[in-house]
């Protein structure tokens, strides 16, 4: 049947609140780049995880809720400039119903950690 018509809110690097629609599954940098959002300098490996420049951040309690974040994904938020405990990288993110109505921070400087080779 129709899948479910759920929502997350970006909050971006200004702390503007942008509301977008989602469907389960959904990619977050692909949401982003779907939605023409914004965010300087973001996805700049295209999800190749190369960069970094998706860091995404989330609430405790749904950070707690996703699978557990992949070895390669770990190595990458290693060099995540102002990592956090609930960080994740956008282009290895999926919409799920935990995510239904949340907030997801985009960090400031996304771009200043970043160059193309
Ligand atoms: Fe480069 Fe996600 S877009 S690691």
């Amino acid at each position: 049947g129709p899948q479910q018509q759920l929502t997350v809110n970006f909050i971006d690097h200004l702390g503007k609140k942008i509301t977008v629609p989602v469907k389960e599954g959904q990619n977050m940098l692909q949401l982003v780049q779907k939605h023409s959002l914004n965010f300087p300098g973001f996805g700049a490996c295209k999800g190749s995880l190369a960069c970094c420049t998706c860091h995404l951040i989330l609430d405790k309690e749904v950070f707690q809720k996703l699978d557990p974040v992949s070895e390669n994904e770990l190595d990458m938020l290693d060099l995540t400039c102002g990592v956090t405990a609930t960080s994740r990288l956008g282009c290895q993110l999926c919409m799920t119903k935990d995510m239904d109505k949340q907030n997801i921070w985009v960090p400031k400087g996304v771009t200043e950690s970043y160059t193309p080779q």
